[in-house]
């Protein structure tokens, strides 16, 4: 039995006035690689701000461990459990590395020394480069400190938007293998991704968005060329 570990359940979301999201329901199983995928502006980021609570639904339920969560401030959630990785990722390009990791954990008030030495066994990198200015970074270095913060929150859930957006190959394929690893250690992940081999490589499940609807879901096996073409095609 996969047991529930957060529920999107009708969530609608309008902004400045125009409805971004209609009657958006997910169902994600503990343990699991969840993808969400769409083109390009159909709600995928709005989806994820509903979840870490940035944007406010309209109507709709957010509920993480059975608990209803949708009223609940993002920093709150952050204490739940939830650890958030925002496209284009965040990083501070003036503070240090090290200063850009601790504000993760700033937000749990734990900097447990477990935390950070799997954050640098995962990305040693971030060790390597702790006292240079984040933006110094390349993009994919600068991915990998990100991660590295969402993790020092120490998240039951890591929600990471479009995390190969414009990253070389081999730092792909250290995320990939990061979130792989991950999984094993019992954590779920949601994985907003265009990259469609990232995500029939990692995810368990798969749903698709298209103008703020979701359209097709179900286990990343049913992801075949047909509901590819149908929906992610330009
Ligand atoms: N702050 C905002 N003000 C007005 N419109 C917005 C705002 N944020 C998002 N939108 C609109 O909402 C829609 C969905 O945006 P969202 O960022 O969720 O898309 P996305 O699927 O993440 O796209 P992408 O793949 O480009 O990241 C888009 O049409 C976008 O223009
Ligand atoms: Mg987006």
């Amino acid at each position: 039995m996969t047991q529930s570990i957060l529920s999107i359940d009708k969530l609608s979301i309008s902004i400045g006035g125009s409805r971004i999201l209609r009657d958006v329901s997910l169902e994600l199983s503990a343990n699991h690689v969840f993808c969400l995928m769409g083109r390009n502006g159909v709600g995928k980021t709005t989806t994820l701000k509903g979840v870490v609570g940035l944007y406010k639904p309209n109507s709709g339920q957010v509920v993480f461990e059975g608990r209803d969560i949708s009223r609940m401030p993002p920093e709150k959630r952050v204490l739940a459990g939830i650890g958030y990785v925002p496209q284009g990722r965040g990083i501070f390009p003036h503070l240090t590395v090290a200063e850009n990791l601790f504000i993760g954990a700033v937000a749990k008030r734990t900097k447990t020394k477990e935390a950070l030495e799997r954050v640098y066994s995962l990305f040693p990198i971030i060790k390597d480069f702790l006292p240079r200015k984040g933006g110094m970074l390349s993009g994919g270095q600068q991915q990998q400190l990100a991660i590295g913060r969402a993790l020092l929150t120490e998240p039951k859930l890591l929600i990471l938007d479009e995390p190969t957006e414009g990253i070389q190959p081999n730092i792909i394929d250290q995320i990939g293998e990061a979130i792989k690893l991950l999984k094993k250690e019992s954590m779920t992940i949601l994985l907003v991704e265009q990259y469609l081999e990232f995500c029939k490589e990692l995810a368990d499940n798969f749903a698709i968005l298209d103008r703020g609807n979701v359209v097709a879901q179900g286990p990343v096996g049913e992801l075949t060329d047909i509901v590819v073409k149908q929906h992610l095609t330009v």
